[in-house]
């Protein structure tokens, strides 16, 4: 289905929680933390300095495969961009402005709309390619929504997919992994109503629905479509799941902070938990972030007393014994009540390295990158080829992270390369605008000269085991970062997301989801915008456009709405001929240099979506809408492949919605019955890249 003009009136549809996410969503998602008090009660101030710089999630990489391991890093990545190079940070009005992207988009923007569909725009076709319950392993039974075991789902893909990426294996093969964020029982499970009365299998065919799954696909003809290899030996498919046995590596692995009666060496840890975005290496690893990993816990008012201001600033309820909402995973296994086991939670924040290629691999948990609400892990190399982590850590008023190794990358030398992130500098950025704090009136109004801008620092933490702040070890920062960060004035930013790096300019972007709690007096010139319901993307250009600099300069190219409202704005292009967007999440390029957008929450009264905005040139802000998902649900991924012809999404909780129940579903997608999580493909019937 597709519409002659992006632009429409919007329903003025009541909007029931910060940006507009479902109370559903709010209690499964994240434990309902927007009903918390702000974990970040430090006196860092809201306007001044910020940080840092780096490269690109999954865009970068152009998987060259050799015996079925990686062995390739994109050139785009590898080299800092030419034009870039040749235009240099800063130029004062209309921010940064490193290069121009190579190719326009040309397709008919998609309307916001409410269907419980997956609306492509004309000449565009999608296809679901695995979903919740399929097959992983080749011994997994098929789905039975009524009869599910824990067995049966940790043999299957898991429940609500978010982060995708790809890794080619030739031309028409390719494995595709899949993070798991977070199960929503109320539309898995007939009849429930709360972790106290699920019964024990549901709570572990919970846990075995988290984690991750790798899947291999293949290329259907010529197209763009990718359909899943159901048949045959698969011999890379497996799940991850928060079970899996995983390692633990840097500066803080064998600490006390993360010894239990379990694991007294403080080394091994069993499995990961909502697992949001990610990455991917330059030698062909997946990097999976640990997001609203504190919900899973309770007795947090049995804690020693010298633990509870750590666990509060990690928003874990320190006078409740059992958080509403909470999923009692203690029920099944002790190690989830903290009262019994307190360093239970530190094992969990964390960025997870994964060997799609070895099935046999233990996953590793990298202390180096610190601990928080890991949103993604977007890895690019500095110039003198250093490898460099970008990092949102998803909270209101929480920062943005850099990582930079120690040692440089080797290409080819596959054994020093998987030690990179095991030592390196974590640095949290500081962001500084250029005008006179009177002029940032929280309007979301551009001050007088123009351009919401100003430059920043990456402010280093902890380098190996030498930490740069006062009272903390490098242990503490790594295990408290988030503690750490605030000490050192860190700037306060709105929800920061996904943060990608244009294979084209070497710009880094970051999303800021929303942030409905600043107020007017905490507006700065990189938070601009007082109640922000729709949320701003931030754009850094480091210091020689090399990832691994310590200072830059960014400007906010993009503050979300419907346009008609004041208080947006789209880099300056007439706003008459753009999409409404609201709450930009995951961020994606594709090799022509455009900026792809996947919302979460949109606050204006239609489904999610996917949208493109070339990020340079005359059209520089020019918001299209490529895509909408079904009811209730958000758009992940996004994923753009090498050659183009593909676009993957990851269509995460299809109808949930409030009141929504298996008996009464709010969402009927993908099959006609019972929502499905799932992943899917889009590609233009022709042939033609996509979006061209
Ligand atoms: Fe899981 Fe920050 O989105
Ligand atoms: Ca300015
Ligand atoms: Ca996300």
């Amino acid at each position: 289905m597709a519409n002659p003009s992006p632009r429409r009136s919007l329903p003025l549809l009541s909007v029931p929680r910060p940006g507009g996410r479902d109370p559903m969503t709010c209690r499964f998602r994240c434990g309902n933390s927007c009903d918390h008090e702000i974990a970040n009660t430090s006196g860092n101030p809201y306007f001044g300095d910020i940080l840092t710089a780096a490269v690109s999630r999954r865009g970068a990489l152009r998987a060259g495969v050799l015996g079925g391991v990686v062995v390739s890093f994109g050139a785009t990545a590898l080299a800092a961009p030419a034009a870039a190079q040749a235009a240099g940070p800063g130029r004062k009005g209309a921010g940064p402005r490193p290069g121009h992207a190579r190719g326009g988009l040309s397709f008919t923007p998609v309307r916001p709309n409410t269907e419980d569909a997956l609306v492509v725009p004309e000449g565009y076709e999608a296809a679901v390619v695995v979903r919740w319950g399929d097959p992983v392993l080749p011994d997994a039974p098929a789905f039975d929504f009524d009869n599910q075991t824990a067995e049966a789902q940790a043999k299957q893909f898991g429940y609500n997919c978010d982060f995708v990426t790809f890794f080619p294996l030739g031309r028409d093969r390719a494995l595709l992994w899949v993070n798991h964020e977070y199960t929503d029982e109320n539309l898995m499970f007939r009849g429930y109503t709360d972790g106290e009365s699920a019964t024990e299998e549901q709570i572990r065919i919970a846990l075995a629905a988290h984690g991750g799954s790798i899947v291999e696909l293949r290329r259907v003809g010529r197209s763009g479509r990718w359909e899943l290899v159901t048949t045959g030996r698969r011999r890379y498919n497996r799940r991850i799941t928060a079970e899996t046995e995983m390692r633990v590596s840097g500066p803080a692995a064998g600490s006390d902070l993360l010894k239990t009666a379990a694991d007294p060496t403080g080394r091994r840890v069993r499995g990961m938990l909502n697992n949001c975005a990610g990455g991917v290496t330059p030698w062909g690893t997946v990097l999976t972030c640990e997001e609203n990993w504190n919900q899973y816990f309770v007795g947090g008012d049995g804690v020693p007393a010298a633990n509870k201001s750590a666990l509060a600033r990690y928003g874990v309820s320190t006078t409740q014994a059992v958080p509403s909402g909470n999923r009692r995973f203690d029920r099944v296994d002790e190690r989830f009540d903290l009262s019994k086991h307190p360093n239970e939670i530190n094992r969990f924040g964390w960025v997870v390295e994964i060997d799609p290629f070895d099935p046999d691999s233990v996953p590793v948990k990298h202390t180096a990158l610190g601990r928080f609400a890991h949103e993604g892990a977007t890895t690019t190399l500095a110039r003198d080829g250093r490898v460099v982590v970008y990092m949102g850590d998803d909270g209101r008023f929480e920062y943005i992270y850099k990582f930079v190794s120690t040692g440089r990358f080797r290409r080819g030398d596959d054994r020093h390369n998987r030690r990179l992130l095991e030592e390196g500098t974590l640095y949290v950025a500081r962001f500084t605008g250029d005008s006179p704090k009177g002029e940032i009136d929280g309007s979301g109004r551009p001050p007088r000269d123009g351009a919401f801008d100003g430059h920043g620092e990456w402010i280093p933490l902890v380098s190996g085991d030498r930490s740069f702040v006062p009272g903390m070890s490098a242990a503490e920062v790594l295990v408290f970062t988030r503690l750490a960060a605030d000490k050192v004035g860190a700037t306060k930013m709105d929800r920061p997301e996904d943060v990608e790096r244009s294979p084209v300019t070497g710009a880094v972007y970051a999303a800021l989801t929303n942030n409905s709690r600043r107020t007017k007096e905490q507006a700065d010139e990189a938070n601009p915008r007082a109640n922000n319901r729709h949320g701003h993307v931030l754009e850094i250009v480091e210091q020689d456009n090399d990832a691994g600099a310590t200072r830059f300069r960014w400007s906010v190219p993009l503050v979300c709405g419907d346009p008609d409202d004041a208080s947006t704005y789209f880099g300056g292009y007439d706003k008459s001929k753009v999409s409404p967007i609201s709450c930009p999440d995951n961020l994606a390029f594709d090799r022509d240099g455009n900026l792809w957008i996947a919302t979460d929450g949109n606050a204006l009264g239609s489904n999610d979506g996917l949208f493109a905005m070339p990020v340079s040139g005359p059209e520089r802000g020019r918001v299209r809408q490529f895509l909408t998902v079904p009811r209730g649900a958000e758009t992940c991924g996004p994923l753009i492949t090498e050659d183009g012809l593909s676009v993957f999404v990851a269509v995460q909780h299809p109808g949930e919605v409030s009141g929504a129940t298996p008996d009464r579903p709010a969402s009927r997608w993908p099959d006609g019955d019972q929502p499905r999580p799932s992943v899917a493909v889009v590609w233009h019937r022709r042939g033609k890249r996509i979006g061209s």
